[in-house]
């Protein structure tokens, strides 16, 4: 029987091509958008939701469940960027971003897991990043938003496990999609005592994701999953060094790490 998946955020970037690879591979797919009139060209069903407006995460649920009558597969990838000094931030943005990256993506899973729990099976995965492994300089907002969410997926994860539900993390390294386009910058300040440092970061970051990875090697492993007997808690997608860096954050004594990433980000 095709699984019925819904993908968030599949507008664009990872999640669109989350959910073209699960369409072409026989899943009934259901991908969101907050404006799905705005993109019609799709080979999925494109359903609004906001994951910010609780009724909107319901009535997404409500007309999948009524269509297909179950939901095998959550995708939790909807999220945004921000950057930015933290003392020059405004609190407000980081309300935002929490609520969307963190809040947003547990009130999904809150939609999904009644029915999960009553057909006995399901299989939520969370994207979050390996930039929540580590706080990073300018994107410490983004990377504890997107931590929060791999420690609340590790203790999810047990208590619904006796339902018959898995739920785990997926955290991408560099892809190039939108992400850069979408997320809050900081503005970066004349009279700021991180301008110039900041700015260098700023041109780093967007020089990354302009040379990080397709988003189809992210639907490739999404794909490898939801056909793996018993998946792990964490997976990490990204380049050599980008996966590294979490196990020498593992190994190394606190100073070596933060030595290693202040080189890194030239601070
Ligand atoms: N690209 C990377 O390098 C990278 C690295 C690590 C982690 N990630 C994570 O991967 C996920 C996908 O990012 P991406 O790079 O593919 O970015 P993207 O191209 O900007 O796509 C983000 C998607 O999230 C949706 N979205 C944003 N705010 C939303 C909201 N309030 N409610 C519902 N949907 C919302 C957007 O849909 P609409 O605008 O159509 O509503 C869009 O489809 C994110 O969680 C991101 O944090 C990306």
């Amino acid at each position: 029987m095709s699984k019925v998946v819904l993908v968030t955020g599949a507008s664009s970037g990872i999640g669109k091509a989350i959910a073209i690879f699960l369409s072409e591979k026989g899943c009934i797919v259901y991908g969101t958008s907050r404006n799905p009139k705005n993109n019609q060209d799709f080979s999925f069903h494109l359903i609004e939701l906001d994951v910010l407006q609780p009724n909107s995460i319901k009535n997404a649920v409500a007309f999948i469940l009524e269509k297909e009558n179950r939901l095998d597969v959550l995708i939790n990838n909807a999220g945004v960027g921000i950057t930015g000094p933290i003392e020059d931030t405004p609190t407000e943005e980081m309300r935002n971003a929490f609520n969307t990256n963190f809040f947003g993506a547990i009130d999904v899973m809150k939609a999904v897991l009644p029915q999960m729990r009553q057909q006995e099976t399901g299989l939520i995965l969370n994207i979050t990043s390996i930039a929540g492994y580590m706080g990073l300089p300018f994107r410490g907002i983004y990377s504890s938003s997107k931590g929060a969410l791999e420690l609340a997926t590790e203790a999810i994860r047990m208590e619904v496990k006796s339902f018959g539900v898995c739920v785990v993390n997926v955290a991408p390294g560099d892809f190039t999609t939108n992400i850069a386009a979408g997320r809050y910058h900081t503005p970066v300040f004349d009279k700021s005592a991180y301008k110039e440092k900041y700015q260098d970061n700023l041109d780093l970051m967007d020089a990354h994701v302009a040379g990080g990875m397709n988003p189809k090697k992210m639907a490739e492993k999404v794909y490898k999953i939801m056909n793996t007997k018993s998946p792990k808690t964490h997976y990490k997608v990204g380049g050599f060094l980008e996966k590294f860096s979490i196990i020498l954050k593992r190994i190394l004594p606190d100073n070596w790490y933060e030595k290693l990433l202040m080189n890194h980000y030239k601070l």
